[in-house]
């Protein structure tokens, strides 16, 4: 049996994101066994149905859940995805005090029956959620983290591949910070293959001009926004950046990956949760201390930082 074979994923919350990570999560094969958790009954049955009905054409092996958190004993991995969600309008911040105290209720709970897993937010705001989490758990750091800019990453990647007609797979740039309206693209050290982005071609021309990059930042900042308002959530995107972040750790992969932890000591930031490249693995998320960042990047980030400072100072984190 593969070390894999008997790994098992908790997700806490049946809505439409707990939902897609479910499916992101089976489809993917990021995890053998998948568990459901809500406190609504009939949604998290007909989930769980749901998904089950259709398990015979994925790799995944037992799906089940229920309104009962005994489902969760001795899952490897846990996903909270419960709380309260955007509605148009709404900045992930607005959501902070409730989810706070949602959290605060259920971590205890969790914990109790799932002491050794490792605790994957999802939730926004993620990255106050990671610190909230963080303290109430008391679990070392590298063991409670968010999908932090993994997300917004991929939407980076997306736009910047399609424009330079090139794989996604070949961009590689990140967005890091805050998930939320401070992110920021490291463009630094963007590169397409082995080429600075800035001097990628398209038929004979530099395209990543200073005005395109803004454009593409916004447009990376503001995707969420821009999707709630024409269907209400964002879920495909989230569960799949979930699944291949759970993927990372029960493979013990070693990727890195900009999830966000509670930060010690980076470029002076203390106490509070945010992306940075960071090594994930069966230990959970190690930040790269050495990752480059220009001037400008470092005090984008620390901004981002006093931000959040001050949300958790007024949330008593
Ligand atoms: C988004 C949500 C997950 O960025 O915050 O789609």
């Amino acid at each position: 049996m593969n070390a894999l074979e008997n790994k098992t994923v908790a997700i806490i919350g049946a809505g439409s994101v707990g939902a897609s990570t479910a499916y992101a999560v089976m489809i993917r094969g990021s995890a053998r066994n998948v568990r459901l958790y809500d406190i609504d009954a009939a949604r998290v049955e007909a989930e769980v149905l749901d998904l089950a009905h259709g398990s015979q054409f994925t790799g995944a092996g037992e799906v089940s859940g229920s309104d009962d958190l005994r489902e969760i004993e001795g899952a490897d991995v846990v996903v909270i995805t419960a709380g309260a969600k955007q509605h148009p309008g709404q900045t992930r911040l607005d959501l902070a005090a409730t989810n706070v105290r949602i959290l605060r209720s259920l971590m205890p709970q969790l914990l109790k029956r799932a002491p050794n897993a490792i605790y994957l937010l999802v939730t926004n705001p993620c990255d106050v959620l990671t610190t909230a989490a963080q303290q109430i758990s008391g679990l070392p750091a590298q063991r409670v983290f968010s999908t932090g800019t993994v997300l917004d990453t991929a939407r980076l990647r997306w736009l910047l591949a399609q424009q330079a007609h090139v794989s996604r797979q070949s961009v590689h740039a990140q967005i890091i910070g805050e998930h939320g309206d401070t992110e920021f693209p490291l463009w630094s050290s963007a590169s397409i293959g082995a080429t600075p982005l800035v001097d990628w071609e398209v038929e004979g021309k530099r395209i990543f001009t200073p005005d395109r990059l803004n454009s593409i930042a916004d447009q990376v900042r503001n995707a969420a926004y821009h999707v709630i308002k024409g269907k209400g959530a964002t879920n495909y995107a989230i569960g799949l950046s979930a699944a291949r972040i759970i993927e990372a750790i029960l493979h013990n992969e070693q990727a890195v990956l900009p999830v966000s932890t509670v930060l010690r000591g980076f470029r002076g930031i203390d106490g509070v949760a945010l992306s940075v490249p960071s090594v994930v693995s069966h230990r959970g998320a190690e930040p790269v201390l050495t990752t480059s960042l220009s001037e400008a990047e470092t005090e984008l980030l620390q901004r981002s930082a006093s931000g959040l400072h001050e949300v958790q100072e007024s949330l008593g984190l």
